[in-house]
C-alpha cells in the first residue's frame, strides 16, 4: 500500500480475491483464499485495514471505507462459493451425486424358496426330481392309486373335471405311478407341482395349490427306512431339536399310513427356548402292494414308502403367517419380507 492511490490498489485486490474465490474447486482451496485475503494476521485486506494509521489523516476515512467494502464483498463471495460447493453437482437438471436407482431385481417367491429348500434336502439324501401332467386321467389320479371312483375323493364335488374321465390332478400322487411305469427300481424321487381342488378360497384353502410328492421303491425298503428318512428330513428342515411323531392314518395308496407331525423348539434371542404345538406336515406311508402291482412291479420283491406335503402350508408354519391368501395375492410389500 505504499503507492499513491490506495483506493485503486484495494479495487485490484478485490478483483484478485474474487477470482481466487470463484476458481476454488473445493473447501480446502476456498479456505486458502479466505486466509490469503481475509486472514486476521496476514490477510491482504486485513493488512490494509491495519495500515490505515500510517496514512495521512485526511485520507484515512475514504480508504477505510473502501477497505471495509472490499472486505464485505469478498466475505459474501466466500460464503456464496462455500454454499455452491456443498450443493450437489447439478447437470442438465440431474443431480449427479444422488445414489443410482437400483434396477428392479426379481426374487424367489417364499413358497418357491421352501420348495427349493425341501428339494435340496432330499437331493442330498439321494433323490432325483420327477414331474407329471397337471391334466390327468381318473386312472392315474385315483384308480391306479388304489382309490375306487366311488371314493369320496373322486367325487365331482371335490375334483375339477375337464372332460369325461379327464381332470385336473387333485394331488401329486399320480406322479408315483407315472414314474414307476417309466423306470425300474430303485426309485427315489421328489415331485413338486400344482394340484387343483374345488375348494372355497379362504385362509387355509386355495383351489390351486402346490404339493410335493416323494416316492422310494427298492428291494428291502422297510418301515425303518421310512421313519428314518422322514425324521432326517424334518430335522434338517425344522432344526436339529425337532421332535417327529408318526400318527396312524389312512390313505388308499399306503398301508400302513401315517400323518407326520413335528414339534419345533424355538430359541429366543435371550437364549431361552419354547416348544411349539405339534404341527402336521405331511401324509405318508408304506406303498400299498396293490399300487406296486398296478405299476407292473413285483410286489413280492419290492417295497417302498411315499409321502406328500403342502409347501404352502409348510411356508405358513415356517414364517408364522396366518393366511395362505397372502402368498397368492402377491403384494410385493408383503413378499419382500421374505427375500433372501
Ligand atoms: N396325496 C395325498 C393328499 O393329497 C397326500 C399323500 C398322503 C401323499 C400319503 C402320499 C402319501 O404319497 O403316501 O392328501
Amino acid at each position: 500500500m505504499s503507492d499513491s492511490n490506495p483506493i485503486e490498489a484495494l479495487r485490484a485486490l478485490e478483483g484478485e480475491a474474487l477470482s481466487a474465490v470463484e476458481s476454488a474447486e473445493d473447501a480446502h482451496a476456498l479456505e486458502e483464499a479466505r486466509v490469503r485475503y481475509l486472514g486476521r494476521k496476514d490477510g491482504r485486506i486485513s493488512v490494509v485495514l491495519r495500515g490505515l494509521g500510517d496514512l495521512p489523516p485526511d485520507k484515512r476515512p475514504a480508504v477505510g471505507q473502501e477497505a471495509n467494502r472490499v472486505k464485505e464483498v469478498v466475505r459474501a463471495a466466500l460464503e456464496a462459493r462455500e454454499q455452491a460447493l456443498s450443493r450437489p453437482a447439478v447437470a442438465g437438471g440431474e443431480d449427479l451425486t444422488l445414489p443410482g436407482r437400483r434396477p428392479w431385481r426379481g426374487a424367489l417367491h417364499p413358497v418357491s424358496q421352501v420348495i427349493e429348500e425341501i428339494w435340496g434336502i432330499f437331493r442330498d439324501l439321494g433323490f432325483t426330481r420327477a414331474r407329471g401332467p397337471e391334466a390327468e386321467t381318473e386312472w392315474y389320479n385315483f384308480e391306479a392309486l388304489n382309490t375306487p371312483l366311488d371314493h369320496p375323493a373322486a367325487d365331482e364335488q371335490d375334483t375339477l373335471y375337464l372332460a369325461d374321465s379327464v381332470l385336473l390332478r387333485s394331488h401329486t400322487s399320480p406322479v408315483q405311478m407315472r414314474t414307476m411305469e417309466a423306470h425300474e427300481p430303485p426309485i427315489r424321487i421328489i415331485a413338486p407341482g400344482w394340484v387343483y381342488r374345488r375348494d372355497t378360497y379362504d385362509a387355509t384353502h386355495t383351489p390351486a395349490f402346490l404339493q410335493i410328492e416323494g416316492l422310494v421303491v427298492d428291494e428291502g425298503i422297510t418301515f425303518i427306512d421310512f421313519k428314518a428318512t422322514l425324521a432326517e428330513f424334518a430335522r434338517r428342515f425344522w432344526g436339529p431339536g425337532t421332535k417327529v411323531r408318526f400318527r396312524p392314518s389312512f390313505f388308499p395308496f399306503t398301508e400302513p399310513s401315517a400323518e407326520v407331525d413335528v414339534k419345533r423348539t424355538i430359541v429366543r434371542p435371550d437364549g431361552t427356548s419354547e416348544e411349539t404345538d405339534w404341527l402336521e406336515i405331511m401324509g405318508a406311508g408304506m406303498v400299498d402292494p396293490a399300487v406296486l402291482d398296478n405299476a407292473g412291479y413285483d410286489s413280492e420283491r419290492y417295497t417302498g414308502f411315499a409321502f406328500g406335503m403342502g409347501p404352502g402350508r409348510v411356508t405358513l408354519l415356517k414364517h408364522g403367517v396366518g393366511d395362505l391368501r397372502t402368498f397368492f395375492e402377491n403384494d410385493v410389500r408383503f413378499l419382500n419380507q421374505f427375500v433372501r
